[in-house]
């Protein structure tokens, strides 16, 4: 039986595209049935639309409060039958009872080396930092913000010349490998849960490192 994946987005949906794009190449268990977006304009909806997927736009301005809009987005996810839920560059806080619902099979993308740089501005914050190391966390999604069960990381250089821009975009090149993975060990019941922490079954690495600027893995992606 196919796995239904929902993915919600507020962007240009890239991380939206790489897990496609995997799910299809790596013949997951599972498909993307349908994409939600809390932004009218954002171009993912267009890259979902011309791949078939059926989109659907819930925009948070159009809500009195942030309960209502939560009330209606888990409306319209469960209108999918989803059995895993993927934040791909969302960029909306989603409240307890949203969270709950799906606790365990809400799956998100941040773009820093969490439990570091949480919340918004992550590149630049990391920069102004000084850090050395930057990277992308794939986590089970939890009430608190940024800080639910890390199932992979990816860790890419901060180089000496780099501006905010610049360090984005290589994060965003490692996001593309990342999200992907995470949502395959998912999918295909590789992960466990114990104590808050999670473990690959079979004991698969569940870091990426790229050494370098070009993003040359340091190591094989496992599949
Ligand atoms: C990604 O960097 C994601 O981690 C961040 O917003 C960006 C979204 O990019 N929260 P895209 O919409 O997937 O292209």
């Amino acid at each position: 039986m196919s796995m239904r994946i929902l993915v919600l987005i507020s962007g240009r949906g890239s991380n939206l595209a790489a897990l496609v794009e995997a799910a299809h190449a790596q013949a997951w268990p599972a498909q993307v049935v349908g994409v939600i977006s809390n932004r009218p304009q954002a171009a993912g909806l267009q890259w979902a639309q011309s791949h078939g997927l059926p989109t659907q736009v819930l925009d948070h301005q159009a809500f009195a409060s942030r309960e209502a809009f939560d009330a209606a987005l888990l409306q319209a996810c469960l209108a999918h039958r989803p059995d895993v839920v993927v934040l791909a560059g969302f960029m909306r806080v989603l409240g307890e009872a949203f969270v709950q619902h799906f606790e365990g099979r809400l799956i998100n993308i941040h773009p820093s080396l969490l439990p570091a740089f949480t919340g918004l501005h992550t590149h630049r914050r990391a920069l102004q930092a000084g850090v050395k190391v930057a990277g992308a966390t794939a986590h089970y999604v939890t009430p608190r913000l940024d800080h639910g069960p890390v199932i992979a990381q990816a860790v890419v250089p901060v180089l000496p010349r780099d501006t905010e821009h610049s360090l984005a975009d290589r994060v965003l090149r490692a996001e593309h490998q990342l999200l992907p993975l995470a949502v395959a060990w998912h999918v295909r019941g590789e992960l466990q849960l114990h104590e808050g922490c999670v473990h690959h079954r079979q004991g698969a690495a569940q870091t990426l490192f790229f050494p370098d600027a070009d993003l040359t893995p340091a190591m094989a992606v496992p599949q």
